[in-house]
């Protein structure tokens, strides 16, 4: 099928595709699929830029984007539903190619005069697709006959004016089909891992339809995003809490390379760190980064505030406002500062979108440093808002920096005092850091740190009796959790093997002080959370 020029004609009300802009962008309609986000990573991942945003966003709060092409994902509504949610009028008077996947494609066909119907049953799993049409560019480099993941219940029963038929499978008479202005629809899914040809689809319909460079490549980010910066702070100065994870590390990075030494990172150790780690973060900036960083040790400040606190959420908040205290103190030494730079991720900005409330989606922003005091309100610098977490890793190793802080497990702001049930003391922390730090050699050891989402050693407020030599001990019991996930949302316990399992349960038993029992937590996530408190 070769596209014609001319499409549809479009209504006098049609938006033209500004000239300038932004790089080229994918524009992903989302109708609720749990599969929207792994499209959206699916696209970037093919080098190509993509915005996630609300069925019910108008053409305004796009057109800055220039968009190649519109992709309509799935979801659990059915087209003849009350409310269905529909693909905007602008979907089709831009004229640019669309992919309907699912959902997508049932929405597309119902609004351009085809018929869609509930399938006599639910169709779920592998299914073999064998193309009609195998010279259509989305088929390219791909076989005629390939398996494909469905599920779905209504189907495609007849079609568009326009449209031809591209495959089908045997449940699904019509499980692709297209027009000749770059609109394709299909019934199963190309963005999850059981449909193998899944990427070269999605790069067909990027490359071959869309007509799409490649250009969404770490290094180009680099530097569209230092010239961002720079535009927006002008003369400015910022200020950028250091947490010792890698979103935190890579905004400043990127921050310090757009405005060097007028970026001051602040960074609190709060005494709840694990062993060694102010000392590493403070080492790992000094060495590869250079920047200005104010190290502040508020330790004291915060086990005093934390005294006699038991429950989870009061220290989280205790925490979060001694914070707040100790950042806003630093700060103020800096004197006028602008800007604060916050290493928000893309998963916040997708959460905090509220369908028909788009225009606030898009200048909305998302603290995740905790809301600062209204005299302090700073504008933000948020360098990483559109990426995804393993995009900040590439974007990290693209600005060199170490692998161990790139590829650094998460750790919860409040650290330490919700990994010890009970009572944040001295002693406690001494013991808790001790089984941590042992739990963690072994695991770096054995390989296994960078395919564990996060691993860690917990102190019960459980004491249990035991035997060293000859006498009876009464001791503390830790609880190791290793969970798989990719992001936190669900997870999974992860199979360490026995033997490592049996190494760090003897070092603990025998090196941290007052332990000696071990236990490991075989819960997923859920029931269970990632953290215990
Ligand atoms: P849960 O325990 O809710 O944790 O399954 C999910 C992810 O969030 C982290 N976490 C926190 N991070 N402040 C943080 O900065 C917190 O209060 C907090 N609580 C949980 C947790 O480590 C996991 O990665």
């Amino acid at each position: 099928m070769a596209y014609s020029e001319s499409g549809p004609s479009a209504t006098s009300s049609a938006p033209t595709p500004p000239d300038s802009g932004h790089q080229e962008t994918i524009v992903v309609i989302d109708f609720g699929s749990q599969y929207s986000r792994l499209i959206a990573r699916r696209i970037r991942e093919s080098k190509v830029y993509c915005e996630l945003i609300p069925h019910t966003a108008p053409w305004e709060t796009v057109a800055h984007l220039n968009p190649k092409g519109i992709v309509l994902s799935g979801g659990p509504a059915s087209v003849y539903e009350k409310d269905a949610p529909l693909p905007p009028d602008w979907v089709y008077e831009s004229r640019l190619p669309v992919l309907g996947i699912c959902y997508g494609m049932q929405a597309m066909v119902h609004q351009l005069g085809g018929k869609v119907a509930p399938a006599s049953r639910r169709e779920y799993g592998y299914a073999e697709l064998i193309q009609d049409t195998p010279s259509d560019p989305i088929f390219h480099e791909t076989p005629e006959s390939m398996q494909v993941w469905m599920s779905h219940g209504d189907h495609i029963s007849e079609l568009p004016p326009g449209f031809s038929v591209l495959a089908h499978t045997d449940n699904s008479p019509i499980a692709a089909l297209g027009d000749r202005n770059g609109r394709i629809g299909i019934q199963f899914h190309p963005e999850v891992v059981h449909t193998p040809k899944g990427k070269q689809l999605i790069e067909n319909f990027l490359y071959k339809i869309c007509g799409c460079s490649g250009s969404w490549t770490p290094g180009n980010f680099v530097s569209e995003t230092v010239a961002a910066i720079r535009d927006q702070v002008g003369g400015g100065k910022v200020i950028c809490a250091l947490s010792g994870g890698v979103d935190s590390a890579v905004a400043a990075t990127l921050v310090h390379r757009a405005i060097g030494d007028r970026l001051t990172c602040i960074f609190v150790n709060n005494g709840l760190m694990r062993h060694r780690e102010p000392e590493r973060v403070r080492e790992t900036f000094k060495k590869y980064m250079e920047m200005n960083l104010s190290y502040v040790n508020a330790t004291e400040h915060f086990l005093g505030a934390l005294r006699s606190v038991t429950d989870p959420e009061t220290k989280r908040k205790v925490i979060g406002e001694e914070f707040i205290n100790v950042f806003e103190d630093e700060a103020s030494r800096l004197g006028q500062v602008d800007f604060l730079a916050q290493g928000t991720l893309y998963p916040d900005v997708i959460e905090s979108q509220v369908p028909g409330d788009d225009v606030s989606a898009k200048i909305k922003t998302h603290h995740n440093v905790g809301g600062l005091p209204e005299h302090m309100r700073m504008e933000l610098v948020e360098p990483l808002r559109y990426l995804f977490k393993d995009e900040v890793r590439e974007v990290g190793l693209e600005l060199g920096l170490p692998r161990e802080m790139v590829f650094r497990q998460p750790f919860p702001g409040p650290g330490l005092a919700i990994r010890i049930i009970g009572e944040v003391t001295n002693d406690s922390l001494d013991t808790l850091r001790e089984a941590d730090r042992i739990l963690m050699e072994e695991i770096e050891d054995a390989g296994l740190y960078e395919d564990l989402w996060q691993s860690f050693a917990v102190l019960t407020d459980s004491r249990s009796v035991g035997v060293t030599g000859d006498f009876r001990t009464y001791g503390n019991v830790i609880a190791i959790r290793a969970v798989t996930s990719d992001d936190a949302m669900t997870a999974d316990w992860a199979r360490i093997p026995y033997e490592v399992l049996g190494r760090v349960s003897n070092r603990i038993c025998n090196e941290a002080p007052g332990v000696n029992r071990v236990v490991y937590d075989i819960t997923s996530k859920p029931p269970g959370t990632i953290e215990w408190e």
